[in-house]
């Protein structure tokens, strides 16, 4: 079964990517063929500036690999590094009717949220659909906003088919059942877009000062606290144990601990969870040739399915083989 899913480089990542994304992408390479990439051509799309593109493709790429990516086994690449998907993009534009692309609630969203809407966003779904297929992926593992993306894919590969032949495998989407969403220090979603993050590999300085100033209520430290509306037990809950999260549910309901206890407690429970990839990461961190070695390999083998299903896409148009140029 092959698996694919693409994370764009628009920041460094943190633990609501984490839980709600990466941990189940590196789940899956047990006993899947798990093809992974940095969708860079898709974080162009919020037109980031140069430098921040330049430096989040191997922010994101190191942390992948630190938090357990098997190089050898997962093919791991940077979008870009295979441009014939934006050639498959293209004949699937051909495709794709106008209201398909119209009815997509993450550019409105986008859109709504202040972005000025470039083709490009509006194409995203497309460029989407090309990464997809090209790759002749079988499951989808994302997040339950990109399910619609999922959806125009499976209805953009039904319409090439109909129209041409078969090319294109019919994929699936796995929706990542997040443990909900993972509030950011001010009690929205943690986002890259809202800044409210906790990295995952922030340093443990920094992190201990976010987690400090997470929002609470001004309950006093006497008075019984309820842990269902706390973002700090919302927390807790992603990395404590059950039998010291159900001692903090009862810390909580029955007074007399502060949240800056909790707060404490949090922050040592997250530094304990990432310890073990923090070295990694610092290791990559030094190696900066290693990194690139690993996504130029994951290159070459991604190329190699993407240039078979575009040659079989181009030949089923018309277009046949390049003359070469
Ligand atoms: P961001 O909102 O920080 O820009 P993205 O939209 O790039 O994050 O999300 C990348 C992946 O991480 C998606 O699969 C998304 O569902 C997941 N994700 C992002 N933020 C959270 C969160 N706060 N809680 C759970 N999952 C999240
Ligand atoms: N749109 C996805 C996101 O924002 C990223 C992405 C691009 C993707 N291409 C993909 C995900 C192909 C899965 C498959 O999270």
């Amino acid at each position: 079964m092959r698996v694919l899913s693409g994370i764009q480089p628009s920041g460094r990542l943190h633990i609501g990517n984490y839980f709600g994304a990466m941990r189940q992408h590196l789940q899956l390479q047990a006993d899947h063929d798990c093809f992974y990439f940095i969708a860079d051509f898709h974080a162009l799309t919020s037109n980031p500036k140069p430098a921040d593109i330049a430096r989040y493709t191997p922010d994101v790429a190191m942390d992948y690999i630190a938090l357990g990516l098997d190089t050898n086994k997962t093919v791991f690449w940077r979008q870009s590094d295979v441009p014939e998907v934006t050639e498959l993009a293209w004949l699937l534009s051909c495709v794709t009717p106008m209201g398909l692309l119209q009815r997509c609630v993450s550019f409105k969203d986008k859109v709504a949220q202040g972005l000025a809407p470039n083709h490009g966003l509006f194409a995203y779904p497309v460029l989407q659909a090309a990464d997809i297929l090209i790759y002749k992926s079988d499951l989808v593992p994302v997040g339950a906003d990109q399910k619609q993306h999922i959806e125009v894919t499976r209805d953009i590969a039904g319409r090439f088919n109909n129209d041409y032949g078969v090319v294109f495998t019919i994929p699936e989407a796995h929706i990542i059942e997040s443990v909900a969403v993972v509030p950011g220090t001010d009690g929205r979603k943690m986002s890259k877009s809202y800044d409210n993050t906790i990295e995952i590999f922030e340093s443990e300085e920094s992190l201990r000062k976010k987690i400090m100033r997470i929002v609470t209520d001004s309950t006093p430290v006497a008075e019984p606290k309820d842990p269902d509306r706390c973002n700090v037990f919302a927390l807790l809950k992603l990395f404590a144990q059950p039998q010291e999260l159900a001692d903090w549910e009862n810390r909580y309901r029955s007074g007399g601990t502060g949240y800056s206890d909790a707060k404490k407690r949090l922050a040592e429970l997250v530094i304990d969870y990432f310890k073990p990839f923090r070295e990694k990461r610092a290791e990559l961190e030094h190696n900066p040739s290693y990194v690139r070695e690993v996504l130029a390999e994951g290159a070459r083998r991604a190329a190699s399915v993407a240039v078979e299903t575009l040659t079989a896409a181009r030949n089923a148009v018309g277009l046949g083989a390049h003359y070469g140029r």
